[in-house]
């Protein structure tokens, strides 16, 4: 019988946008029907396959968006989206084939499945509008610099949910509204409404960062707010962008003593 950890490098191994979003459906689906039900220990590789396209840039490399609300700009913006959500689909899995060997219960890897499933299906809402607006996924150079927050924490879970769930998707709160927002005002209610999908999925994910950091930062005895500050600090090395969408954090039980402290103070 599979384990989950084998179908998750399944997954991480498909180089292919729609089919690591078929191996990511399956997987989910058997793990929710308990079909699968061992977690094996197959280790992850290193990085996950991509397709040939897109073109993978260093962020500095990248193409300056501009703030109009032109189609082009529509396009590569939902573009980028369309790159975050592949890369997040693949951040899912390889937290759970690489923190697999530690002992964590089974409502661990029923949160993170369900994000990997609903990662999937961002990736897909917006490839599909992208082909709406005659464009693809792979047209425009993405930013290659995604992985490297999962390369820099795959040592410690705690360090991975500070910075992935807690950091990082955090952020994709900060700003999804204001898209939201430029999208309406273009006139784009379609694409706008995808927005909304991984906004209310997105703070979903942001609860199991802080349900999990939580958990894991009392299993070790450890002070879950100094911890994340030190953690934050050693591995994404940045100050924290305000301003924070205290509400959407908030739902999320993430709390501003984790991240207000952080807060750069020049912006
Ligand atoms: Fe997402
Ligand atoms: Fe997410």
């Amino acid at each position: 019988m599979q384990t989950l950890t084998a179908a998750a490098v399944g997954v991480l191994e498909a180089a292919e946008p729609a089919e690591k979003i078929a191996r990511t459906r399956a997987a989910a689906a058997l793990w929710r029907q308990r079909e699968i039900s061992e977690i094996g220990a197959v280790p992850p590789p290193e990085r996950p396959s991509r397709p040939q396209r897109p073109v993978l840039k260093a962020a500095r490399d990248m193409p300056k968006r501009r703030a109009r609300g032109g189609k082009e700009n529509r396009i590569a913006l939902l573009h980028a989206l369309a790159h975050i959500e592949l890369n997040a689909i693949d951040l899912a899995w390889d937290l759970i084939a690489r923190f697999a060997s530690e002992t964590l219960p089974r409502a661990f890897f029923d949160n993170w499945v369900e994000v990997a499933d609903e990662e999937a299906t961002h990736h897909g809402l917006l490839a599909t509008r992208l082909r709406e607006l005659d464009a693809a996924y792979g047209d425009f150079p993405a930013h290659g610099g995604l992985w490297e927050a999962a390369s820099g924490t795959s040592e410690d879970l705690l360090a991975r949910l500070a910075v992935v769930p807690l950091v990082l998707e955090a952020r994709g709160l900060d700003v999804t509204p204001t898209m939201i927002e430029r999208l309406e005002a273009a006139d784009d209610s379609d694409s706008a409404a995808i927005l909304r999908v991984i906004y209310r999925d997105e703070i979903k994910h942001v609860a199991a960062g802080a349900r999990w950091f939580a958990w894991e930062a009392a299993r070790r005895e450890v002070p879950p707010i100094e911890t994340y500050h030190r953690l934050v600090r050693r591995y994404f090395r940045a100050a924290l962008k305000p301003p924070f969408n205290d509400d959407a954090r908030e739902a999320a039980g993430f709390a501003a003593a984790f991240y207000l402290p952080l807060a750069a103070m020049d912006s």
